[in-house]
């Protein structure tokens, strides 16, 4: 897979995608991920990439030349599958939105910033809008981060079989049952029994029924 991510703020980016698994994924090249500056595409002399809005109003709004000069420059390299802005009024990310980006060959990333982007960008250029949820960050940049880091773990060989997400909350529309380790009892808190009997069966019964438990009281909403 191939990520193009679009950014005023290319640096905020570096450090969630070069460490762990996203750069795993990277140097095992299952993924490549690119970030573009957007103010390498600003078309004045002062390199803007945003300006005052028509009508007024507080807040600069993201320009639509330079946005419109390289997303049209990258699909005239390859063929995207989707290009999405991330923005709170976009739609919800969840599971299934994050496996079905899984399987897409190339994918163009747009970050938002101020008070967003020109309206025309929108009509025009991205196929998909995203929120990571009901509040508003400072930049799409953390958001992107959270929607590829989502998808890129679910590309078949990135994970190994411990980390494995199939068994990950909400895969099957359940949140994922408790976890232990090391030792059995700490201060007298003991490790439930069945998950030291060694009885496989057992302990997938009692981790479903875990799983049930949790769900209905945290999210009957699932
Ligand atoms: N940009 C600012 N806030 C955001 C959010 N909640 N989701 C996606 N992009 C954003």
């Amino acid at each position: 897979m191939r990520i193009d991510i679009i950014t005023v703020l290319p640096q905020l980016l570096e450090s969630p995608f070069g460490d762990s698994i996203l750069k795993r994924a990277q140097t095992k090249g299952i993924v490549k991920v690119n970030f573009h500056n957007l103010r390498d595409y600003a078309t004045n002399k002062h390199k803007n990439v945003d300006d005052y809005q028509f009508g007024g109003g507080a807040g600069m709004v993201m320009m639509i030349e330079p946005i419109s000069i390289l997303i049209e420059k990258l699909k005239s390299e390859r063929t995207y599958d989707e290009v999405i802005y991330m923005t709170p009024d976009g739609e919800t990310l969840n599971q299934g939105m994050s496996n079905q980006l899984s399987s897409a060959k190339n994918i163009i990333v747009l970050c938002g910033h101020y008070k967003g982007v020109d309206e025309r960008v929108r009509e025009h250029y991205i196929t998909k809008e995203i929120s990571i949820g009901d509040y508003v960050l400072s930049g799409g940049e953390l958001a992107a981060a959270v929607l590829c880091d989502s998808i890129i773990r679910l590309i078949p060989g990135v994970l190994n079989n411990e980390t494995s997400a199939l068994t990950d909350s909400f895969q099957d529309d359940l949140l994922a049952p408790p976890v232990y380790t090391r030792p059995a009892e700490f201060n007298g808190w003991k490790v439930p029994e069945v998950l030291t009997s060694g009885d496989f069966k057992k302990i997938e019964v009692w981790r479903e029924e875990k799983a049930i438990e949790r769900t209905e009281a945290r999210r009957p909403d699932l």
